[in-house]
């Protein structure tokens, strides 16, 4: 039986796929390797193939295997508590485990939606997006997505949101990108009207639609008081810029800004184990217990083997101080990915910590993107890129290592790109 619909250019994997996984590198059976430049996009942070959380993991599910995500049990009490004490803001103080960012931005919804009906503000429902965003693949998530790509032939199922132009200022374009972005942002409040809306959504750096777009502090400390003045919730997704990825604890830490939610997933367990999260400030989670409104419930969610797994993955990076590795190798790799500017066929690089795009010119004439021709390339050369970009503009190819990389195979991957690169853009 086929597993799933093929993704264009990973065709050659799929026969036999991975077998085994070190460090940063993906083994088949027949024991040739990858190296894997996007750690699963932005999952994988303390590398593969740590056995001793897998020990941890294997006695949680003989002992507990999985209870009901409305019970607690030491694994969800010990995560909460080292997610409170180490990696949120202090105003995050609640946090509710799903399975996935889907789920996590699905519950972000209901928390938002629930505390404005709860307090009698029946008719804030709407989410505001920006442009060139991914939030799931659920009918929620995938309603305050702009990626037109990602919404086809499923926009029956979905709600009409107002989206707002994202903010990625390219070099000397800061002040006229932020004040085009606000005023967009002022008008949309302004004609949809504040009290049809009921939250903002976010990537504080954009992931993979976008490719690492970051926006200047000034920008998000004017959305954080529009929000604020408007009674509009601010929520941060933070599924590949969560735990580190971009250098700061957390994305919303690395842009300047403090939300009111925030959803969680990919590297909060590294990969160890399949655990979405949403968190938000207290008063909003208490608004919704008076009102008797549960905020979810996924019979699987918040499993305790994937919460042990979380606890020992962020255990792993503090005790290993990858926060400094990835600032360390996170400026290697964008000193090694820059000269790539200059590059026929390159049309941008940007990134921050230990998540990087390199953007490609359109490839005229082909019926595949730009990206999943690199990613088809790039795999026939032993290194596994992950493509990025919107619709028809699915040109970006995003970097996203596992913080543990070594130098060396930081080169690599970048050699072979530009390698790459050069054959296809004669
Ligand atoms: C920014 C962002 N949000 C949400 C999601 C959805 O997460 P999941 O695939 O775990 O459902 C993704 C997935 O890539 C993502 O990049």
């Amino acid at each position: 039986m086929k597993l799933d619909v093929l993704r264009p250019g990973w065709d050659q994997l799929q026969e036999e796929g991975i077998v085994n996984a070190e460090g940063a590198r993906l083994f088949r059976s027949d024991g040739s390797s990858l190296l894997d430049a996007a750690g699963q996009f932005g999952v994988n942070a303390i590398g593969f193939g740590r056995k001793d959380i897998a020990d941890v993991i294997a006695e949680t599910i003989w002992k507990r295997s999985h209870l009901s995500p409305t019970l607690q049990c030491p694994e969800r009490i010990a995560l909460a508590e080292v997610l409170k004490q180490k990696w949120l803001h202090p105003n995050l103080d609640r946090v509710h485990f799903v399975n996935s960012g889907s789920e996590a931005n699905e519950a972000a919804i209901r928390l938002a939606r629930h505390y404005h009906y709860l307090r009698g503000k029946r008719t804030k429902w709407k989410i505001i997006s920006r442009e060139y965003s991914y939030h799931g693949t659920t009918m929620g998530a995938l309603s305050m997505t702009t990626n037109a790509f990602r919404r086809k032939g499923l926009e029956p199922y979905l709600a009409e949101m107002p989206v707002v132009p994202s903010c990625y200022c390219a070099e000397g374009e800061s002040e006229n990108s932020v004040n085009k972005a606000l005023d967009a942002l002022r008008a949309t409040i302004e004609s949809h009207g504040a009290d049809s809306i009921a939250a903002m959504i976010v990537e504080p750096i954009g992931a993979s639609s976008s490719g690492a777009t970051a926006s200047p502090p000034e920008y998000w400390q004017e959305v954080e008081e529009l929000c604020r003045q408007h009674d509009i919730l601010l929520i941060s997704d933070e599924v590949v810029t969560g735990f580190g990825r971009t250098g700061s604890r957390m994305g919303y830490d690395q842009a300047g800004f403090v939300p009111d939610i925030i959803s969680m997933a990919k590297g909060l367990t590294g990969g160890y184990g399949a655990l979405g999260a949403v968190s938000g400030r207290g008063e909003i989670f208490e608004v919704l217990e008076a009102g008797g409104l549960p905020l979810f419930y996924h019979t699987l969610g918040g499993n305790p083997p994937a919460c042990a797994a979380a606890f020992e993955n962020l255990k792993v990076i503090e005790e290993e101080n990858l926060l400094d590795r990835v600032d360390d190798m996170g400026s290697r790799l964008g000193e090694l990915l820059r000269p790539l500017r200059f590059q026929k066929g390159v049309k941008d690089v940007r990134g921050v910590g230990m998540l990087w795009a390199v953007e490609v010119e359109p490839l005229p004439g082909l019926d595949i993107k730009p990206s999943a021709l690199i990613v088809k390339k790039g795999i026939e050369k032993g290194v596994f890129y992950w493509p990025g970009g919107v619709s028809e503009d699915h040109n970006i190819i995003c970097f996203a290592p596992p913080f543990t990389v070594s130098e060396e195979d930081l080169i690599r991957m970048v050699v072979v790109l530009e390698d790459v690169i050069s054959e296809l853009y004669l």
